[in-house]
This record gives C-alpha cells, sequence and structure tokens, in this order.
C-alpha cells in the first residue's frame, strides 16, 4: 500500500503579542508564576489590524506552495478547519483560495473545497478527509491542503483569556509524504458535552474546569479505543506523544494519566511499586471517594519518579516548546506540537527517521482521537525551512492598553478601526469589505 501522510507542513503566526507574565499578570493582579508554570505559558500571539484567519491561512498555504514548488494545478482539495469563522455559509477556503490566486499563474476552480466544525479537532478531521480522498484514489494524482486556522478569542475577564493565541498550520496531504506517514489504525472518544460551544456567538461559553475533565474522559476513552485496534500501548513505542495543547499545564494532566494508564499490569508498574505502590484498583476499595483519593496520591507520587520524569522530558515536553510561546491556535495546536516535537529533535540531533509517534487531538463538544505516525527520511529538511522562531521573535509585544484596542478591533460586535502596529511585507492583508458584505483581501509586496 503506498505511503500517505503529512509532506509538508507551514506555520503563520499572529504578529502581535501579549506577554503574560510582563503584561497580563500585573494587569490581573496574578502571580506570574499562574501563567509560566501552572498554565506552561509565556505569551499569546494576537492578530494585527489586518491579519485574521484568512490571511494567516493563505499566509501559510502560500510559504508551502512556495517551498514546495506547487501550482495550483497540483492542488484537488483544499480543506480549512477553523472554530472562529465569519461566515456562516461560503467557507473560508474559498477566501484562501482566491487569495492564492491573486499571486499563481492559473486557478483551484478544479479544486474540492470545504470547511470542517469540531472545535479544536477538525484539523486532524480534515487531514483525515483528505488521506480517505487520497486512499479513496480520487486525487488523479494531486495532494491536499489542510489549513487549521483560528483566532482564539476569550471575552475580556473569562478564564480562559491567558490561554488566547492565533495562527495557522498549513499541511500538504500526498502519497510518498516526507514528514509523516498516517496509520490507518485510530481510536475516537466521542460524546455530546457541553463544556464549551459558540451558539452563533463569536466568544465561547466555556466552562473551563469542566472542559478539563471532559479532555481528560474522552483521550481515556480514545486511548482504549487505539488500543482495542493496534494493540496495547507500550510506554517506549513512541518517540513523542503530541497532544492538543490549549495551553501546557492540560497536556502535563493528560500526560500523567497516560502514563498510568498504559504502564497498568507492565513490569514498569512493578518497577515503580518499589518506590510508589502498585497502582490503585478499583475492586480494593469500599467506596469510590477513597478510590479517587488513592489515585490522587498515587499520581502525585509518579509524578516525583525518575521514570515519570525522564519520560515526560523526552516524550512529551518537547511537543510543547512552540505553544509556550504562542498560546492556544484551537485547530492548529495538535499540528503545532507535531512540529514542536520535530523541531526539538532537530535542534538535538536526534535522527527519528522510521520512528513512531502518538498523537492525541480533542475538540470540546466533544471528541478525542489517538493516531499512529511514522517520520519518514525527508522530516529534517521539512522542519529545517520553517522559520518560526524568527516569526515569534519579531512579534510586536503589546502593552495592556494596546491589547485591549487590538482585542476590540477584532470583536465583531465593535466596529472599532485601529492602525496597524506592525508593516505587512510579502503577506496577504486584509482590505476592507466588499459590496456584498465580504471581506476582501491584497498581497502586499
Ligand atoms: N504558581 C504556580 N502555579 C500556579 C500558581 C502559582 N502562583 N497559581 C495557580 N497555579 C496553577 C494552579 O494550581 C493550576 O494548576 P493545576 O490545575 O495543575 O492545579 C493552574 O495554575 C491554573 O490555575 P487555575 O486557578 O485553575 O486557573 P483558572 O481558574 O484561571 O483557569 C482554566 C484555568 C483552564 C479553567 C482556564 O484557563 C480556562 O477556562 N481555559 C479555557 C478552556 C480550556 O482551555 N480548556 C482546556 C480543555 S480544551
Amino acid at each position: 500500500m503506498t505511503a500517505v501522510g503529512i509532506d509538508a507542513v507551514e506555520v503563520w503566526t499572529g504578529n502581535l503579542k501579549l506577554d503574560l507574565a510582563e503584561t497580563f499578570a500585573p494587569e490581573k493582579g496574578d502571580d506570574p508564576e499562574k501563567y509560566t508554570k501552572g498554565l506552561g505559558l509565556r505569551a499569546s500571539s494576537f492578530p494585527d489590524s489586518y491579519e485574521d484567519i484568512v490571511t494567516m491561512g493563505a499566509n501559510a498555504s502560500k510559504e508551502l506552495m512556495d517551498r514546495k514548488g506547487l501550482t495550483p494545478d497540483d492542488i484537488g482539495r483544499i480543506d480549512v478547519a477553523t472554530e472562529s469563522s465569519f461566515d456562516n455559509s461560503k467557507p473560508i477556503s474559498t477566501y484562501i483560495a482566491g487569495c492564492l490566486e491573486q499571486v499563481y499563474d492559473g486557478d483551484f476552480h478544479h479544486a474540492n473545497k470545504g470547511e470542517r466544525k469540531f472545535a479544536c479537532i477538525a484539523g486532524t478531521q480534515s487531514v483525515d478527509d483528505a488521506y480517505n480522498w487520497i486512499r479513496a484514489g480520487r486525487n488523479r494524482g494531486r495532494s491536499a491542503i489542510v489549513v487549521a486556522t483560528d483566532t482564539a478569542l476569550y471575552a475580556r475577564g473569562d478564564a480562559g483569556e491567558a490561554t488566547q493565541g492565533a495562527g495557522a498550520v498549513a499541511l500538504l496531504i500526498s502519497e510518498d509524504p516526507d514528514l509523516v506517514e498516517l496509520s490507518t489504525h485510530q481510536g475516537y472518544g466521542s460524546a455530546d458535552e457541553t463544556d464549551f460551544l459558540k451558539p452563533n456567538q463569536q466568544f465561547p461559553s466555556v466552562d473551563g474546569k469542566r472542559s478539563v475533565q471532559v479532555y481528560l474522559a474522552r483521550m481515556r476513552e480514545a486511548l482504549e479505543d487505539y488500543e482495542s485496534v493496534a494493540g496495547d500501548v507500550h510506554i517506549d513505542d513512541f518517540v513523542y506523544a503530541p497532544f492538543h495543547t490549549p495551553f501546557p499545564g492540560m497536556v502535563r494532566k493528560a500526560a500523567a494519566l497516560a502514563y498510568r494508564h498504559v504502564t497498568r499490569d507492565t513490569g514498569v508498574e512493578e518497577e515503580l511499586a518499589e518506590g510508589i505502590g502498585r497502582q490503585p484498583r478499583r475492586e480494593s476499595f469500599d467506596d469510590d471517594g477513597q478510590y479517587e483519593e488513592a489515585v490522587r496520591e498515587y499520581m502525585d507520587a509518579l509524578k516525583e519518579t525518575e521514570q515519570y520524569r525522564d519520560w515526560y522530558a523526552g516524550t512529551v515536553d518537547p511537543t510543547l516548546s512552540i505553544a509556550r510561546d504562542v498560546g492556544n491556535w484551537y485547530t492548529a495546536s495538535v499540528h503545532l506540537a507535531r512540529i514542536s516535537a520535530l523541531k526539538t529533535a532537530l535542534e538535538t540531533g536526534r535522527d527519528v527517521a522510521g520512528e513512531s509517534m502518538l498523537v492525541a487531538s480533542y475538540g470540546s463538544g466533544a471528541q478525542a482521537e489517538i493516531h499512529g505516525e511514522t517520520v519518514q527520511d525527508g522530516w529534517e529538511e521539512e522542519i529545517a525551512a520553517l522559520d518560526i522562531d524568527e516569526q515569534v521573535a519579531d512579534r510586536y509585544d503589546l502593552s495592556w492598553a494596546e491589547y485591549e484596542q487590538v482585542h476590540d478591533r477584532h470583536n465583531h460586535e465593535t466596529d472599532s478601526e485601529l492602525e496597524e502596529f506592525t508593516a505587512p511585507e510579502a503577506e496577504f492583508v486584509f482590505d476592507g469589505w466588499g459590496r456584498m458584505g465580504e471581506r476582501k483581501y491584497t498581497y502586499v509586496e
């Protein structure tokens, strides 16, 4: 069977930055470590006044096409995943294709376009759609572009305000991919949940604490479902485990639970038992309360063990390096986690070709999905070509007053104009409104 997977990726961050320790925490009267240590975030990315989900997605897609030497004729499908859409009918992929047609010869009239919605998991679902389209033999030798693009904004004063972010990841899905091959094994955990939703409103109604619990519950189901098709997961099977990262502290919780799950009834549990005892089993306790207390104690002890710390430092922490500086990118977040991991491998001189990654996506509402990927021989060249460090370093650092103006500027309810803080260069920009209320874009050299 021909390999199908992610051939290349490109990233585009919003051009502005809000520093959480220096700017956000003092304004809220909080200890900066609540953000840097507790949530695990240093800063969030924000869109400048001329940026939005279309410009960020189009800019990432253009970088992808330029770097891979692609023309519109090479692309048979453009899917966008977003939970920040401003149009209930016309998909964001048509706006992005329109942008790209301004700068390339030819057009995308032959390309199937759509938009996927299921909170943050929609990016992974769009990758699945592209994979299935190629596997079904309907691609006529063409590749698909999947764009995960979001402005993750919360109402001011919401607990989620510290976890905002803005950016896009464009992924090229092809046969014989250079970056990762996708496995056919998948596990799902999906249920009707009310943890985070936007019923025809821009900013989410979110029950933050509950969303953390739902994330963990659905991930656990997805892991069990994955194991039912792929066999038991062993802790050393995967070189990295990129998770959906609303904030790194969330992944810290999920990783510890995953570790406990996959080491149960294994030699690792026995080895650890000398220091911290065996894992509590429900049948050994009279009631749920006692059992849950024992689990909490076991987890606290587990997180202090050398075995767990080494595994976390090697397999999970490298997936968080970009998220720490840019915040939550919703649909793009798990795809940024994959890039962070491979970028760390490159920086530390680790050859991961042929190694497997366990990728764990999540969307509120709620669904988790877990699948395996195999790193391909071309990974080093693909990752070395990214300029995400420069993009992150070049962002304009907002003061608190400027942050409030930027938040208002992107609030669909307030019609506020704002001078840009950065000068756009070689990128698509929002250029005003058309006669039917459509947003218009142009390319700035
Ligand atoms: N030093 C170190 N850590 C600190 C700290 C300090 N001074 N102050 C607080 N913390 C820790 C807390 O202990 C907590 O960690 P823990 O959960 O491991 O105990 C963490 O920082 C966050 O503090 P908390 O008081 O829970 O923050 P909060 O009430 O402001 O909100 C969320 C946290 C996640 C509920 C909020 O950010 C949110 O609503 N986010 C949006 C929804 C979301 O992303 N959900 C995730 C699933 S998709």
